[in-house]
């Protein structure tokens, strides 16, 4: 099973953002943990971050012809970017979305996400361990 990991806007500076919120981990700790979780699940993944917006979209499109399933976490563009949202509902396999922190608790303005009705599930505020969550809903769901 193929999977792809996009992790969008200021996740590249995770560690250095609140602990408290975002687990104190750095983006290469946090991908380099979904690779192992992956390979203990038996799928491959392709995880990848970037803080432009036409990038990651690009990178959505690019995997329509390869992945069986995706876990997105698009960092601040899950409370606005309808582009972002455009693309993902193009997905025909299972789509997962990610947030470190427990949006819903937070500010009024996070509460909402462009991804709603777009998304199979939905994981917030379980930190990295959220991720592993991610992977085992979609190895699931193609069982
Ligand atoms: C986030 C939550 C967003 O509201 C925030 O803008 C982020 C990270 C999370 O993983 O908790 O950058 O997506």
């Amino acid at each position: 099973m193929r999977i792809v990991v996009l992790n969008g806007v200021n996740l590249d500076v995770v560690g250095r953002r609140d602990p408290a919120l975002y687990g104190g981990i750095s983006i290469s700790e946090l991908e380099t943990r979904i690779y192992e979780w992956a390979s203990e699940l038996h799928c491959t993944v392709r995880a990848r971050q970037t803080n432009h917006e036409g990038e990651f979209i690009d990178w959505c499109h690019e995997a329509f012809d390869w992945a069986d399933g995706v876990i997105i976490n698009p960092g601040a563009w899950a409370h606005y970017s309808w582009a972002i949202r455009d693309a993902v509902e193009l997905f025909t396999v299972p789509v997962v979305e990610v947030h470190l922190s427990n949006i819903d608790e937070r500010e009024e303005w996070r509460r909402t996400s462009v991804l709603e009705g777009v998304v199979e599930a939905r994981i917030i505020g379980k930190g990295p361990d959220g991720y592993r969550e991610g992977l085992e809903f979609l190895v699931k769901e193609r069982i």
